[in-house]
């Protein structure tokens, strides 16, 4: 608990979407939120324009695509003397339509560079500050989706195709320039963002393995449900993101509001019931008045143990942490 008395939050990607309205619900719960963005000036007419007060939060720069910008990010959250309470790894990139990957700062593929490599770096090193904080109820909450779970109805799309690590051959290779997928394959950007998906899920479950007893610090993941008027259908064509809102609200009854997702998320961080660990929360896919959370299974390639290990051991290297 830091000075002001309110217990401290991380979000990343909260200038916009579910991470902008997890701000929201958390600064509304008494928390104090660290809204860790790429773009200051947008993230400060973002929180104005939900309502946070001015005291209930502070935006601190973070480009998740630059692993040096992680490190930056860190320190700048250790001036402000506060604890470590929560961290919640929001931010993400879609870009389903790009013809040529694109490249992070450290020449990464930029969806798996930003979803998962940048969080993956941030998580280790907040880590030891949340350890710290003597705060009862640490969590540290990653998003996950629907599309990356081919055990929920929403994942079994095979467009473009399922997600899958294969056996890791791009990370191996050192995933820059030719490699564009952790399978070391062809490029196929909308998998890409599938399959950084799925890390975040291996990634939370492996904290789960490796920290949670000897930290007591809840890791979770969620799917927030379908939040179909968030930016981060920006890169699609433009008449899919007219009709996709329409398609969730009136023919799957899957849509759910950015308000909605927000308290998701937020529940996820703060509610007691929720305190299990290596849990990926899930609302379902067809959205009805007072839905309950459940423990929703995850895909057998996120619960294959020797996977995540080497998941891991491979991004700890990508990002310089071995
Ligand atoms: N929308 C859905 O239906 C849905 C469903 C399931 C899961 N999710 C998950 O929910 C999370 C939030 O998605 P959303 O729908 O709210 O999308 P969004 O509105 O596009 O929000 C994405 C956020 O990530 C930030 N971001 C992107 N690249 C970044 C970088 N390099 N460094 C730092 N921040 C960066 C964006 O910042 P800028 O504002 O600067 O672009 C924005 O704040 C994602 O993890 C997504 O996978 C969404």
């Amino acid at each position: 608990m830091s000075q002001d008395q309110k217990p401290t939050v991380i979000i990343t990607g909260a200038s916009s979407g579910v991470g902008l309205y997890a701000a929201k619900a958390m600064a509304k719960r008494g928390w104090y939120v660290i809204m860790a963005c790429r773009n200051l000036e947008k993230s400060q007419k973002a929180a104005e324009s939900v309502g946070m007060a001015a005291d209930s939060y502070k935006i601190l720069h973070l480009d998740l695509a630059s692993l040096d910008s992680v490190k930056k990010f860190v320190q700048s959250f250790r001036a402000t003397v506060r604890n470590l309470d929560a961290l919640v790894c929001n931010a993400a990139v879609y870009l389903p339509l790009l013809k040529e990957p694109m490249r992070s700062t450290d020449g990464y593929e930029l969806s798996v560079a930003t979803n998962h490599l940048g969080h993956f770096l941030l998580c280790n090193l907040l880590l030891p500050d949340m350890k710290k904080s003597p705060y009862p109820d640490k969590r540290m909450v990653i998003l996950g989706t629907v599309t990356a779970n081919p055990k929920e109805l929403g994942g079994k799309i095979p467009i473009p195709a399922p997600p899958d690590l294969g056996d890791l051959k791009g990370f191996e290779a050192g995933f820059k320039e030719p490699v564009t997928m952790i399978n070391g394959k062809k490029f196929k950007p909308g998998k890409a963002y599938k399959d950084s998906k799925l890390c975040n899920v291996l990634t939370m479950r492996e904290l789960h393995r490796r920290y949670h007893e000897s930290t007591g610090i809840t890791f979770s993941s969620l799917y927030p449900g379908c939040v179909a008027e968030t930016p981060l259908f920006r890169n699609h064509y433009p008449l899919f993101q007219k009709i996709f809102p329409l398609f969730q609200k009136h023919v799957t009854g899957g849509y759910v509001s950015q308000e909605t997702a927000g308290e998701r998320v937020a529940d996820v961080v703060t509610d007691p019931e929720m305190k299990q660990s290596g849990v990926y929360w899930s609302w379902g896919n067809r959205q009805k008045p007072g839905r309950q959370s459940f423990e929703q299974e995850v895909s057998n390639e996120a619960s294959d143990r020797d996977k995540a290990e080497k998941m891991w051991n491979l991004s700890a290297k990508l990002v310089g942490m071995s």
